[in-house]
């Protein structure tokens, strides 16, 4: 039998190794993988470089008519496009990443969003990481993943990855962060990060990044099996 091209949500907190592990998933299954934590990230950079007060929905989304997102392969993250401009560096850097949550917070901006994922999964052969996907945007994805990781242990993995990009904030700070994004993440009105009922829980707080590969890697299996 053909193997079946499915839709995989991961959803999770912030820093729990959402991309790199869907990265790794969809290159094991020659799927499409779609950050779309990145695409809040790149309304909030234009939003942000058009001097665009990002508390005011109206103009947000009257800018996000002018802006066309789009993702390349890249190593060792896919890059990111802003009508063509490469904002793959600039998405990451603390000022978009303290303000992101209140992009996020716009309900219409997150309808645009979700409009752009779905027609983005529609052929199936996808894996898509978010906070929304698995509830929200894909609700009837055949494999749905709820990543989890401890405060402490993501802090220590962000911190690991900016001093390799330079970036020097110190780990206590991150942590203190990532703890007021779960919270905003969370607590929002619409579309909060919650598990979906039919998601599966994997904690990756005491596993290696190949072993959540695995483990994910084994439910799609199983999944596209049982199809
Ligand atoms: O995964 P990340 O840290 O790059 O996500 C950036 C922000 O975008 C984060 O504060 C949560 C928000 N987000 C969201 O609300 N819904 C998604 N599907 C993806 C991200």
């Amino acid at each position: 039998m053909a193997e079946q091209a499915l839709q995989v949500a991961i959803d999770g907190p912030a820093s729990a190794g959402k991309s790199t592990v869907a990265k790794l998933v969809a290159k094991k299954f020659s799927y499409i993988y779609v950050d779309t934590g990145a695409m809040y990230r790149a309304v909030t950079y234009w939003a942000m470089t058009h001097q665009v007060t990002l508390t005011d929905e109206t103009a947000v989304t009257q800018l996000m008519q002018t802006l066309t997102i789009s993702f390349k392969p890249g190593e060792p993250e896919q890059l990111v496009f802003a009508n063509g401009e490469d904002i793959t560096a600039a998405i990451r850097q603390p000022d978009v990443t303290n303000n992101v949550s209140t992009i996020a917070a716009l309900a219409k901006v997150r309808s645009i969003l979700t409009e752009q994922q779905r027609e983005m999964a529609a052929a199936g052969g996808i894996v898509m990481d978010g906070r929304d996907i698995g509830t929200t945007v894909l609700p009837d994805a055949e494999v749905k993943i709820f990543l989890v990781a401890s405060a402490a242990e993501r802090a220590k993995r962000r911190y690991t990855e900016n001093v390799k990009k330079g970036i020097n904030t110190p780990l206590a700070q991150l942590q203190a962060e990532i703890e007021l994004r779960d919270h905003k993440d969370s607590t929002r009105k619409v579309s909060p990060l919650t598990q979906a009922a039919d998601a599966v829980l994997v904690d990756t707080t005491p596993m290696s990044i190949e072993e959540v590969v695995e483990t994910i890697a084994n439910i799609i299996k199983k999944q596209s099996s049982a199809i």
